[in-house]
Order: C-alpha cells, then sequence, then structure tokens
C-alpha cells in the first residue's frame, strides 16, 4: 500500500507542471529556468561541475600519496631531487589546456548574453532607495505620457496566506512569453543591482548610466528576484517580480494601463 502510495507521488511529480521560480528554504541548486539563456547557464554549471570533481579528485589523490611516500619515518635521507623538466612541461601545459577547453562553452554562453537580438519591447527598470520603478516607453496613452509605474515591496503585515516574505510587491512588471525583451537598467540615487535568478538576469543599476540586457522567456509564471547590490538600511526590502503573461494578456494589460 504504502508502495503504492509512493510510486503514485512519484509519477504525480514526474508530471507535474509546477516550477521552483522562488528561492526555498535550504535551496543549493538552481531555481527553474525559464529563460534559454538560464537553460545555459545551468549547463555551463554542469559542465564546469565534471572538471572541478575530476581536478578535485586527482589533486587529493596527490596530496595524500606524497604525505605517504615522503613521511621521514619512510625516508631518513631527503631526496636531493630538486627540479624535472618533463613534469613540469605536464604540469604546466595540461591546466592550461583544460582552461581552453572550458573556455569554448563559457565565451559561447558569454556572447549569447551579450547580443541583443532586434527586441520587440523595451523597458526601462530604475532603482531606488529602496524600490523599483518600471517604465514602458513604447507605449503613450492621449496626453502622450508612458507607462510609468512604480513597484513596492508588500510589508509582512500585508502579506496573505501563500504570498512569500520579502519577495512580494504591489505591482509587478509584466512582460509577454516567447517575445525578446530589452531591459534597461538604471538607478536614481545609489547602486543597484536588478537580478532574477529564473530569467538569469543580473544587471547593475548605476545611477547616471543606462545598462540594458535582455530575456527570451519561455512559459508563463511570477518570477521572483530581489535587489542584488548593497544600497542601503532597506537593500533586502525592494524586490522584484515578473509576472510572465501571453501575448493577448500582455495587450490587454497595456491597454489597461493606458486607459488609467
Ligand atoms: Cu537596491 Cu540593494
Amino acid at each position: 500500500m504504502i508502495n503504492l502510495i509512493t510510486s503514485f507521488i512519484f509519477i504525480a511529480l514526474c508530471f507535474s507542471n509546477s516550477f521552483s521560480d522562488v528561492s526555498e528554504p535550504w535551496q543549493l541548486g538552481f531555481q527553474d529556468p525559464a529563460t534559454p539563456i538560464m537553460e545555459g547557464i545551468i549547463n555551463l554549471h554542469h559542465d564546469l561541475m565534471f572538471f572541478i570533481c575530476v581536478i578535485s579528485v586527482f589533486v587529493s589523490w596527490m596530496l595524500l600519496k606524497t604525505l605517504w611516500h615522503f613521511n621521514a619515518s619512510q625516508n631518513f635521507i631527503a631526496s636531493s631531487l630538486a627540479h624535472g623538466t618533463l613534469i613540469e612541461i605536464i604540469w604546466t601545459v595540461t591546466p592550461a589546456f583544460i582552461l581552453l577547453i572550458i573556455a569554448i562553452p563559457s565565451f559561447s554562453l558569454l556572447y549569447a548574453m551579450d547580443e541583443i537580438i532586434s527586441p520587440t519591447i523595451t523597458i526601462k527598470t530604475i532603482g531606488h532607495q529602496w524600490y523599483w520603478s518600471y517604465e514602458y516607453s513604447d507605449y503613450q496613452n492621449e496626453s502622450g505620457d508612458p507607462i510609468n509605474y512604480e513597484s513596492y515591496m508588500i510589508p509582512e503585515e500585508d502579506l496573505t496566506l501563500g504570498q512569500f516574505r520579502l519577495l512580494e510587491v504591489d505591482n509587478s512588471m509584466v512582460i509577454p512569453t516567447n517575445t525578446h525583451v530589452r531591459i534597461i537598467v538604471s538607478a536614481a540615487d545609489v547602486l543597484h543591482s536588478w537580478a532574477v535568478p529564473s530569467l538569469g538576469v543580473k544587471c547593475d543599476a548605476v545611477p547616471g548610466r543606462l545598462n540594458q540586457t535582455s530575456v527570451f522567456v519561455k512559459r508563463e509564471g511570477i518570477y521572483y528576484g530581489q535587489c542584488s547590490e548593497i544600497c542601503g538600511v532597506n537593500h533586502a526590502f525592494m524586490p522584484i517580480v515578473i509576472e510572465a503573461v501571453s501575448l493577448p494578456q500582455y495587450v490587454l494589460w497595456i491597454s489597461n494601463k493606458l486607459s488609467d
């Protein structure tokens, strides 16, 4: 009976559509990726993990062997060996070669992140002490003003059941899925950093400077992030919430915002 229940739970988990787009207690791994860039980051991490494991096992094995064979109780007379050309060439060339192998996927990912493919939408996000504001300057209402609003954290005492402490905001940023969105990041007062783990974005918000990044969200959902640059006493209280919706829903949201 127990077996039946556990296998049922296992099957249900395998087929469930739930993703982790928010940090969890005692979490060690990544949140689930929602953009091709984040998938690339996770894959690169796994690739590097392979090299790290092989190198750490090899180095520890070598250290332990050395401790064993060169122990004073086993060798009363110290060896006069000072250098060996061949081994020195090997231990210089091998790490360089490993770095070269790592550089290939690393650079391809780096350039993929840098590339901004003719974006459909541009959104400007500005960091303030201590909230974010969003500007959709692609659209203008009848009086010629762009969509512009502020996004404040919901304080703990106002949270409803199921909401995330220190992560929920009153006005989230809304973007459509399967669309190239350019995000322009700046700050109004001090350094902030606009970061959303599931989207693979972490972009410094610097006063007097425009940084740009792009996202291509593959699935609908609510993505949580936090300011990632120490910006003052309320640094921990300026979260980022992104709602990725379908294109028709996004258009509806924009038209509602414009008629406000
Ligand atoms: Cu804004 Cu830290």
